[in-house]
């Protein structure tokens, strides 16, 4: 039945009625996530919180606002990026998502990553960062795009941190110019593993 999974709608609504892990128990409704099927950029972050469950869209809530104003600051639209996360469903009091929970999730984001065919994916927070590095830190490489099997990937810290710590607020704002310097990149050698910083200064 999944492989007939061929459109990113598609994958919404299986989404929409996935029994495969307990998150389907507790959650009010899940979040598949949104945007064009032409979208250059892709964010993926943690999993869906309150307000989120509530309305069934990604980043609606406070750490939501902070992202749309993110967006802005590189001239992007909410309306031309798409926007998921790595569990589709809210974790109950917003723990963190377990490790069985983010593997039965996966095939999700890895077919609309297939589909989407992102010329950037932003991870947002440490699970999402986890998913094409695991086991590192955003400390270390937050703010540093790289290319990771061929897919380039931009590690920023989450947008929810900031609002618990001013000073992070500045870092994923400065961090954040480096998705527009992808964008506008007229040729990224995507064959040359790690960090990609050399080729975007170039431009
Ligand atoms: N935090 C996330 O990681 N994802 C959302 O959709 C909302 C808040
Ligand atoms: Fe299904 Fe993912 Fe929701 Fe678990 S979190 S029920 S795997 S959609």
């Amino acid at each position: 039945m999944y492989t007939s999974i061929n459109d990113l709608k598609q994958v919404g609504r299986a989404v929409s009625v996935c029994v495969e892990c307990s998150l389907s128990e507790t959650r009010n409704r899940a979040v598949p996530g949104e945007g064009p099927t032409n979208a250059q950029v892709l964010f993926v972050g943690e999993a869906p919180g309150y307000n989120e469950d509530m309305q069934g869209k990604p980043f609606v809530g406070r750490a939501g606002t902070f992202l749309n104003e993110l967006l802005k600051s590189v001239q992007l639209e909410r309306g031309e990026v798409f926007i998921t996360n790595i569990v589709k469903c809210r974790p109950p009091n917003n723990r963190d998502p377990e490790a069985t929970e983010i593997a039965a999730c996966k095939k999700y984001l890895d077919k609309q990553i297939e589909l989407l065919e992102p010329k950037i994916i932003v991870t947002l927070g440490k699970h999402s960062l986890n998913k094409f590095l695991p086991g590192q830190k955003i400390g270390l490489h937050h703010g540093k795009s790289q290319v990771i099997d061929g897919q380039i990937v931009l590690p920023l810290y989450h947008p929810a941190a900031a609002l618990h710590n001013g000073s992070l607020r500045n870092v994923i704002l400065n961090d954040f110019k480096e998705v527009r310097k992808v964008l506008n990149a007229k040729r990224i050698d995507t064959t040359r593993e790690k960090d990609i910083g050399e080729q975007l200064n170039l431009f």
